[in-house]
């Protein structure tokens, strides 16, 4: 079975482009439909048959992910904790690993990606053809912002990472197969002009070496949650896909669409229109919650309208109408709202901010 292939997940960083939220959280633990992103790439790893898991973490966030993690035995999985002392970039992040991967090919999976139909797929396309490299693209619509192929054929004839004149929109995908032939390709990399030894460039170096780098274009889609309008819309794509659950009360309420309500909850004179997770421990009050909302555990929302947005853990939201939308709130965080005397608010709160309208 899988045993020879290694699992590699990328979850260090500095999730710049998520501040505030990042500032004291890991970008790879915010959740969309209330799961750390980081686990539907475990799940997808697993899922794949790969179960044997180095997870690479920052000395800022590494605690927070272990923690969430824990031995990995709740996934099916064995994770060995591998400690990159700066964010170098991800080719670095693989000669950190070097010790864990040996010999071994390898999945190397990025913590703040999702893929809706997993790698099961790829990996099986991976050991069927052997390739020395196996990369992942799709059609974007912004290539500046990844690694960008170009492909003569059905192969690829050249890797650029942020171009700035892109010569076809497929972006690398953040899952990769590499053979341990990656190793030496990234000893000869120079830092990028973003400071960074680039997977993409010692994906190059092994075109240029004369080996065989293959590609598979993704089904299903993909989302890099590193930005909030990408991470609000990784959370629609997962909710479209949950099925009603209520665990909790609902009183006087009207609920449509699919619903998750976590054990513990209350709807209390309330409209939910799903889809929409609620977790456990909730109460919402005199409220309306819209589609497309992931609500974290102990959350109160009272006299106050809540749509595509995610609420992490512990928040509590009161008299905020006409409503709170396209927002993602940290943990703790109190919005105090005026009852509707001003217009919608559009914000983006860190962990124990507080806000309050008047
Ligand atoms: O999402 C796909 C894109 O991912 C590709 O198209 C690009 O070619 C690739 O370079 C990468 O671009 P990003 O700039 O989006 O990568 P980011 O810095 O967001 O890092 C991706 C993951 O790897 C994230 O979970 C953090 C982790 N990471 C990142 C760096 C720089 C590390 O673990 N160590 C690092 O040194």
């Amino acid at each position: 079975m899988a045993s020879d292939l290694k699992g590699l997940i990328l979850s260090g960083g500095a999730g710049t482009r998520l501040r505030p939220i990042t500032h004291t959280s890991a970008k790879q633990l915010v959740p969309v439909g209330n799961k750390p992103v980081l686990f539907f790439g475990i799940e997808a790893l697993v899922d794949a048959g790969v179960t044997e898991i180095g997870i690479v973490i920052a000395p800022e966030t590494g605690e927070e992910i272990r923690e969430a993690v824990g031995s990995g035995d709740a996934f099916g999985a064995k994770v060995t904790w591998i400690e990159q002392e700066r964010p170098g970039g991800l080719a670095h992040a693989v000669l950190t690993a070097r010790e864990f991967i040996g010999s071994d090919p390898f999945v190397m999976y990025l913590g703040d990606n999702l893929l809706r139909d997993g790698i099961v797929d790829l990996v099986e396309t991976f050991r069927r053809t052997d390739p020395d490299a196996l990369v992942l693209l799709t059609e974007v619509d912004d290539p500046t912002s990844y690694g960008v192929a170009e492909l003569a054929g059905e192969r690829i004839v050249r890797l650029v990472e942020k171009p700035k004149e892109p010569v076809s929109n497929l972006a690398l995908v953040g899952v990769y197969l590499f053979t341990s032939s990656i190793f030496e390709a990234a000893d000869r990399l120079e830092p990028s002009p973003r400071g960074e030894l680039e997977i993409t460039e010692a994906i190059q170096g092994l075109i240029e070496s004369g080996l065989r780098v293959e590609h598979e274009v993704v089904g299903g889609w993909w989302k890099d949650t590193g930005m909030l309008d990408d991470m609000l819309e990784a959370n629609r794509l997962v909710l479209d896909e949950a099925e009603t659950d209520i665990a909790g009360k609902v009183e006087e309420s009207e609920v449509e669409g699919n619903v998750v309500l976590g054990e513990g909850s209350r709807l209390v004179r309330s409209k939910i229109v799903g889809p929409v997770v609620i977790g456990p421990d909730c109460l919402i009050e005199d409220s309306s919650v819209g589609p497309y909302s992931s609500i974290g555990p102990s959350v109160t929302v009272r006299d106050s309208a809540v749509s595509d947005s995610i609420i992490l853990e512990g928040c509590r939201l009161e008299g905020v109408r006409p409503g709170l939308e396209g927002s993602l709130i940290g943990r703790n965080v109190e919005v105090e709202g005026n009852n509707g005397a001003g217009g919608s608010l559009k914000v983006m709160l860190g962990d124990n901010s507080r806000v309050e309208l008047s």
